[in-house]
């Protein structure tokens, strides 16, 4: 048969349960084998059934898992904000107002400077077994300068976010709603055929829920998906109106009402496809507030993904495992979840069918560890366990 056979597997997880499978809706095979053709999943199946191929890659007993799918990243920007993060772990607290001077910074970039970053961060990404990623503008907040991230996003992704409303800006600072008029206005119009979501920074400092409602209406009038920032540096009623939305992810979810975890929960259920809850561990890590409890949000039978947030303040990290370890360790998800929540949940939250699993028609995304499991992936953290990484059946990275 043409095309690639990776066999030997040890453990492969598919993210598809049946019969035969263990590990729950992680769906894992032992001895497994899978077939790689035209850059889409061909066969999976037990070893000793494989179809013969025209080329074989031996993992020798090593684990094979869906790439991640980071669906939160803000990677097109220019500086950075190391003395910012200093002065956090000297205990100054993290405040939203800390975008402007990447927004200052990124109005200085050319483009060609933002995209060298973006692709060095995308590079880092994939090394780390990222295979499908989600980018926002938001540090530009001019027409021009958001419509110009988005351009470079989309040369790295087909999932661009319109996030003209991260904060407002200086020039606005005495007419923050003259702002939100913008957005929804000419900003909008230039940004939307660039992008596939819009998204909007709810919080004290950045956005009202009035304002985010109007932004986010007008996002959806013109056919974009919805996504929300909503609860990172406090409660508030973020949660429950990306849920009224209908958004496909609502992210941070730190700080969360009972009302928030009802709402998120019972937007799932009967067939319906609802709001996923997309933590973001490296914000915690980076930030010093208190990781949110996944547990809460798992036990109460809310769909949970995990996401780097890589950008320049919050969460300055490119690294999948590094999320799943901090989600294991400190909020509480058990590996099998936090595995789940940074393939398929990351791959719910971008309402995606063709990622995050490993099943016939699936894009042959796969991310070979050099380990028996992906246990390893929280069990010895910090450690350079992606080996191989195939994207559309492109393999690229170290041979196991
Ligand atoms: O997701 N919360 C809003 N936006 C980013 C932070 C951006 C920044 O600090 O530059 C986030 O954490
Ligand atoms: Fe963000």
């Amino acid at each position: 048969m043409p095309g690639t056979l990776l066999t030997d597997i040890g453990r492969l997880v598919t993210n598809v349960p049946g019969p035969g499978r263990e590990g729950g809706p992680l769906g894992v095979l032992s001895d497994a084998a899978v077939l790689i053709e035209n850059g889409r999943v061909g066969w999976v199946g037990a070893r000793d059934d494989a179809p013969t191929a025209t080329t074989t890659h031996r993992l020798g007993g090593l684990a094979l898992i869906p790439g991640f799918v980071d669906s939160h990243t803000h990677i097109v920007f220019g500086g950075d904000r190391a003395e910012e993060f200093e002065a956090r772990m000297a205990g100054r607290p993290y405040s939203a107002g800390g975008i402007r001077s990447t927004v200052a910074a990124t109005r200085r970039a050319s483009t060609s400077e933002l995209g060298d970053r973006a692709r060095h961060l995308l590079a880092e990404m994939r090394a780390q077994g990222t295979t499908t990623v989600e980018v926002k503008s938001g540090y530009g907040l001019t027409v021009d300068d958001e419509r110009r991230l988005l351009q470079v996003a989309r040369e790295v992704t087909d999932e661009t976010t319109f996030l003209g409303a991260h904060v407002v800006p200086p020039e606005f600072a005495d007419d923050p709603d003259g702002y939100v008029d913008l957005v929804v206005g000419d900003m909008l119009a230039a940004c939307a055929p660039h992008a596939r979501w819009i998204d909007a920074f709810c919080e004290t400092g950045a956005f009202t829920p009035e304002q985010s409602r109007r932004i986010l209406s007008a996002g959806a009038a013109r056919g974009l998906g919805v996504r929300l920032h909503a609860g990172q540096l406090g409660a508030g009623t973020g949660v429950r109106l990306a849920v009224e939305l209908g958004a496909a992810s609502v992210d941070h979810c730190t700080y969360l009402t009972d009302e928030d975890v009802t709402a998120l929960a019972s937007s799932w259920g009967d067939g319906r496809i609802g709001t996923v809850a997309t933590l973001l561990p490296g914000v915690e890590f980076s930030t010093r507030h208190p990781y949110p409890d996944a547990r809460r949000l798992i036990d109460a039978g809310v769909t949970v993904a995990i996401a780097s947030d890589c950008n320049p303040g919050s969460s300055f990290t490119s690294s999948m495992p590094f999320c799943i370890a901090v989600a294991v360790r400190d909020m509480h998800m058990t590996p099998d979840e936090a595995l789940w929540a940074a393939t398929a949940g990351g791959a719910a939250a971008l309402r995606r069918t063709d990622v995050g699993r490993v099943a016939v028609g699936a894009r042959a995304d796969l991310v070979e560890l050099l380990a028996p499991s992906h246990v390893h992936l929280a069990y010895r953290p910090g450690v350079p366990l992606v080996g191989r990484v195939w994207k559309d059946g492109i393999g690229t990275g170290l041979a196991g």
